[in-house]
C-alpha cells in the first residue's frame, strides 16, 4: 500500500467531507466502528497500475455523490468521510487495506472493488469481520457468493455473457467463434464460459479457447492460430490493457473479423491502446452509456463534467456514484451506522440509481439492463441497450 496516495487522496476526502473536518472533530480515535464526528467509509480501488482507468473512474463517480451528500447536510446529522487507498492493481493489497480499514480506520463499510478478483480477495475479510461491502462493478457470480456481507449494484456475468452469446448470434450472424481469455483474471474466466454456454445453447460452435495472462504483450501466437480456424467472430472477455494490444495485434495480421468483449474493456485507454482504425468493427457491453437519457443519467453526466474539468463519465463512475447511493439510502433506512443494520438494510436495497433501478435480489446482486458500444471514428458509440 503506498502511503503517499493515501495522504493525497485523505486531501480529496477531507475537502469532500467539507465541514466535518473543519469544525476540528474529523472523528479520529473513534473506538467502535460507527461512533464518531463523521461517518467512515473505506474505498479501496485500483488507482494506479494496470487497470488504473477502472479505479480513477469508479472513485470520481463515488467521491461526486459524497460531495453532493455531505453539501446537502451529510446523512443522520453526519457528514460522510471517505477513506481512501490504492492497490495498485496489484493482488494482495486489497486485502491489506481492508484490513487496515476495519482494524484501524474503524469505517461503518466499504466500497470496492471494480475487478472480480479484487473483490474476491477483500470480500472474505469484510464477510468475516461483519463490515458490509459494496462492489461497485465485479460482475462474477462468485463476488456476492462469499456471504451476506457482500453486495453490488450491477448485474452479473452470467447475463453478460449470454447477451454476448446473443449479439454475436442475432446482429453479427456468427455461427463460429473463438474465445481469447485472459486465465489470471476470474471476471476474464467466468465470462468465457458464460458466452461459450449460451453460444453454444443457440447452436454456435466454439471452435477454439485460446488464452494468455494479464501484463501479457506479445498475442501473435494465439492470433495466428486463430486465425488459421478462420471463425466469424473473436470473443476476447479481458480488461482493456491486453485488449488494446489483442485488437491491434489481430489487425496487423489481417484478421478483419469483429472482435468483442465485455465491460473490462471499457476505458479511454483501448483507443490509445488499439488505435481508432483497428477498433473498427469491435463491440463491447456495459452498465451504461452517456448517451442514456434517463432525467438520473443527464443530471449525473452534468455534475461529472463540472467536478471534472468537462470529462464524460464512463460506466465505471456512474457505477462508483451508485455503490455509494446504496450506502447512503441503506444508513437512512437503518437510521443507525452500526454494520449488522445496514447489512439488513443493504439487503433491501431498491433505489433508482444513474444506471438504473437497483433492486438487490436474495443472492445480494442486481438485475439491470446493458448497453452495447462500438467505436466509430475512434470514439465509442453507443448502439443498443439489452434488456434482462
Ligand atoms: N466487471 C468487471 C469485473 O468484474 C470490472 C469492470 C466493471 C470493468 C465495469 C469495466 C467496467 O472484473
Amino acid at each position: 500500500m503506498k502511503l503517499f496516495t493515501r495522504k493525497s487522496f485523505l486531501t480529496l476526502g477531507a475537502l469532500a467531507a467539507t465541514g466535518a473536518l473543519m469544525t476540528g472533530c474529523g472523528g479520529s480515535g473513534a473506538p467502535e466502528a460507527g461512533v464518531g464526528a463523521t461517518i467512515k467509509i473505506g474505498e479501496y480501488a485500483s488507482l494506479t497500475g494496470s487497470e488504473a482507468a477502472f479505479g480513477q473512474s469508479s472513485h470520481k463517480g463515488t467521491e461526486l455523490l459524497v460531495e453532493e451528500i455531505n453539501k446537502t447536510g451529510g446523512v443522520l446529522g453526519k457528514k460522510l468521510e471517505l477513506i481512501v487507498e490504492d492497490n495498485q492493481s496489484k493482488a494482495g493489497e486489497s486485502a491489506t487495506i481492508v484490513k487496515k480499514f476495519i482494524s484501524r480506520d474503524k469505517v461503518v463499510a466499504i466500497l470496492g472493488e471494480v475487478a472480480s478478483g479484487r473483490s474476491l480477495e477483500a470480500g472474505p475479510i469484510c464477510q468475516t469481520a461483519g463490515i458490509p461491502m459494496v462492489s461497485p462493478s465485479s460482475t462474477n457470480p462468485k463476488v456476492t457468493e462469499i456471504g451476506d456481507y457482500v453486495f453490488r449494484v450491477c448485474f452479473i456475468d452470467p447475463f453478460q455473457g449470454k447477451l454476448l452469446a446473443e449479439f454475436a448470434t442475432k446482429t453479427l450472424k456468427a455461427k463460429k467463434a473463438v474465445i481469447l481469455s485472459d486465465v489470471s483474471a476470474a471476471y476474464s474466466v467466468g465470462l468465457a464460459s458464460f458466452f461459450k454456454e449460451a453460444f453454444t445453447a443457440t447452436g454456435g460452435t466454439i471452435l477454439a479457447e485460446q488464452k494468455y495472462a494479464s501484463k501479457d504483450k506479445d498475442f501473435k501466437a494465439q492470433l495466428t492460430a486463430i486465425k488459421a480456424m478462420n471463425p466469424d467472430v473473436i470473443c476476447v472477455p479481458g480488461y482493456y490493457t491486453e485488449v488494446g494490444l489483442i485488437v491491434k495485434q489481430a489487425r496487423d495480421l489481417g484478421i478483419m473479423v469483429p472482435i468483442f468483449g465485455g465491460d473490462g474493456w471499457e476505458a479511454p485507454e483501448l483507443i490509445q491502446i488499439a488505435g481508432g482504425e483497428a477498433l473498427k468493427n469491435t463491440f463491447y457491453s456495459t452498465h451504461f452509456s452517456p448517451a442514456q437519457d434517463s432525467p438520473m443519467a443527464k443530471k449525473f453526466v452534468e455534475a461529472f463534467k463540472a467536478k471534472y474539468a468537462g470529462e464524460v463519465p464512463d460506466a465505471m463512475a456512474a457505477l462508483g456514484y451508485d455503490s455509494a447511493l446504496a450506502l447512503v439510502e441503506a444508513i437512512k433506512k437503518a437510521g443507525s451506522t452500526e454494520p449488522a443494520k445496514l447489512r439488513d438494510a443493504l439487503k433491501t436495497t431498491d433505489f433508482v440509481g444513474v444506471t438504473g433501478r437497483t433492486k438487490l435480489d436474495a443472492k445480494r446482486d442486481a438485475t439491470k439492463p446493458a448497453v452495447i458500444i462500438t467505436t466509430e471514428g475512434g470514439a465509442f458509440k453507443f448502439l443498443q441497450t439489452v434488456e434482462p
